[in-house]
């Protein structure tokens, strides 16, 4: 599929989603969240895909955030609309996605771009990345999850700091407050997405899925984690993949998981 601000190539059962805006520092409008939104779900029917990549172009910048000159005149209702729209469309989806992304935060992830690598499951910055939450600034607050996964993530007083202070920190003190997994050289960033999604793919995709929505639980509204565990669990004696690779260990073999 032909895209406008968005680059996708699928090589060795990962797909690599690459926001290209250079000159907006690859800020988030409309039309590229619709983009975003598509290619993830392309990604996710796609059962050759088991990983998926996200990044942005250039060494400069992930994302600069939600794209500024497009919001800067909305009306409360649609800055209303420009929030759930985004929610909806791509923020929660790429947290709900059975198929496990890794963001390579390659520079700035600032405002919606962090709000994008926080809706990721693992993120990975390079040494030069700078986040941070700067809505504030510019009078607004942070409006694609930011307010909630950033406290999830580093918790409540330093998510209260970075959002009130509207600064940036840098990849080691990110990687210090639990907010990235890994920092690597500019250089060795997508290698290490790589070396982490290698691992992902031996494993069964179909427990990874329901692994993750397990997880998910214990941070909605009206879900209990405990209890989706034990629901997901059970049924994950009913796939394939459980015959699979059982079997695969009590046969001394590596399993070959089908994903269903
Ligand atoms: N939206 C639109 N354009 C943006 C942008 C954004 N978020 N961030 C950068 N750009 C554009 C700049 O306007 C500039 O374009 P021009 O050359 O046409 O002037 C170009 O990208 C390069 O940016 P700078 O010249 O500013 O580059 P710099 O190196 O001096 O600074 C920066 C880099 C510190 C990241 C700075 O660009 C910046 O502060 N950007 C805005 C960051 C921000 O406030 N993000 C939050 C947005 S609000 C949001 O995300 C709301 C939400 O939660 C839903």
């Amino acid at each position: 599929m032909a895209y406008n601000n968005i680059q996708t190539e699928s090589k060795d059962n990962i797909l690599y989603i690459t926001i290209n805006r250079p000159k907006q520092l690859n800020a988030l409008n409309r039309e590229t969240i619709g983009e975003l939104s598509q290619a993830f779900k392309d990604g996710e029917a796609n059962s050759d895909i088991q990983v998926i990549i996200l990044t942005g172009t250039g060494e400069k910048a992930f994302v600069a955030g939600a794209d500024i000159k497009e919001f800067a005149n909305y009306s409360v209702e649609e800055g209303k609309s420009l929030s759930a729209d985004g929610h909806k469309n791509l923020f929660d989806l790429v947290e709900s996605l059975g198929t496990p992304v890794i963001a390579a935060v390659n520079g700035f992830a600032l405002g919606g771009g962090l709000e994008l690598a926080m809706s990721c499951h693992i993120r990975v910055a390079s040494e030069n990345a700078k986040m941070g939450l700067p809505e504030v600034s510019l009078g607004v607050i942070p409006g694609y999850g930011g307010t909630q996964r950033l406290a999830q993530l580093v918790g409540k007083g330093k998510a209260i700091e970075m959002v009130a202070t509207a600064g940036m920190i840098n990849a080691e003190d990110a990687h210090h407050w639990g907010l990235v997994n890994h920092v690597t050289f500019q250089s060795e960033l997508l290698e290490k997405c790589q070396e982490i999604a290698n691992a992902i793919k031996k494993n069964s995709p179909k427990a990874i899925s329901n692994a993750i929505k397990a997880i998910n639980a214990g941070f909605e509204e009206g879900k209990n984690g405990f209890e989706e565990e034990i629901n997901q669990f059970g049924n994950s004696f009913g796939t394939a993949d459980f015959k699979e690779g059982t079997s695969a260990f009590l046969e001394k073999r590596k399993p070959n998981f089908k994903g269903e």
